[in-house]
């Protein structure tokens, strides 16, 4: 079993990798092979390799970023050219959001959820979006409580993972 967790951030709090290290270090307990890299060294060729991908952004004006957006729409593309079929692989989705934007609203971890879904990916477990406060200008950080509950989130995906045959493709 391999798994992938891919993730964006926005800000130099870089509050989003803090959570995508924190899932890795809990798939990697449990299934060992896990690769954590940032989006920009993501190969859309390389999704293939593995059985699991876990996507993960900040809500940026209640979406993902656009990097993670145009992550899905080359994906799309590729299934419509019949260049890939991610379809049924194992994923799982999840993001950062302050209730300092409560204004704003959305949550990221939702929409990628639901584009993981139009691609036919098999989501093993909900969404996840992890809460970030806003202590002075631009200083965000995980509010408490949220590295222990992405922890829960990676310990739930790797047992939904166990005993799943490899889906590489
Ligand atoms: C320009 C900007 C727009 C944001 N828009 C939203 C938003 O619409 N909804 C929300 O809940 N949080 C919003 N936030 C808060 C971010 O989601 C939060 O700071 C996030 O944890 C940043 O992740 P990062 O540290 O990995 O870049 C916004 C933050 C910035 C800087």
């Amino acid at each position: 079993m391999k798994a992938l967790v891919v993730y964006d951030c926005e800000t130099s709090t870089k509050c989003t990798e803090q959570v995508a290290k924190t899932i890795a270090d809990g798939l990697k307990a449990k299934i060992g092979d896990v690769v954590c890299q940032p989006i920009s060294d993501c190969k859309l060729s390389s999704l293939k390799d593995y059985d699991c991908i876990v996507i993960g952004s900040p809500t940026i004006y209640r979406q993902p970023t656009r990097a993670v957006t145009s992550l899905f729409e080359q994906l799309q593309q590729m299934k419509l050219l019949g260049m890939m079929n991610p379809g049924g692989k194992a994923s799982a989705a999840f993001g950062t959001l302050s209730p300092n934007w409560s204004w704003q609203g959305g949550n990221s971890a939702q929409v990628i959820e639901a584009k993981m879904k139009e691609l036919n990916l098999n989501v093993m477990v909900p969404a996840f979006a992890a809460k970030v406060n806003l202590k002075g200008d631009y200083d965000y950080s995980l509010a408490e409580g949220e590295i222990a509950k992405a922890q829960t989130f990676a310990s739930d995906l790797a047992n939904a993972l166990a005993g799943k045959p490899s889906a590489a493709k």
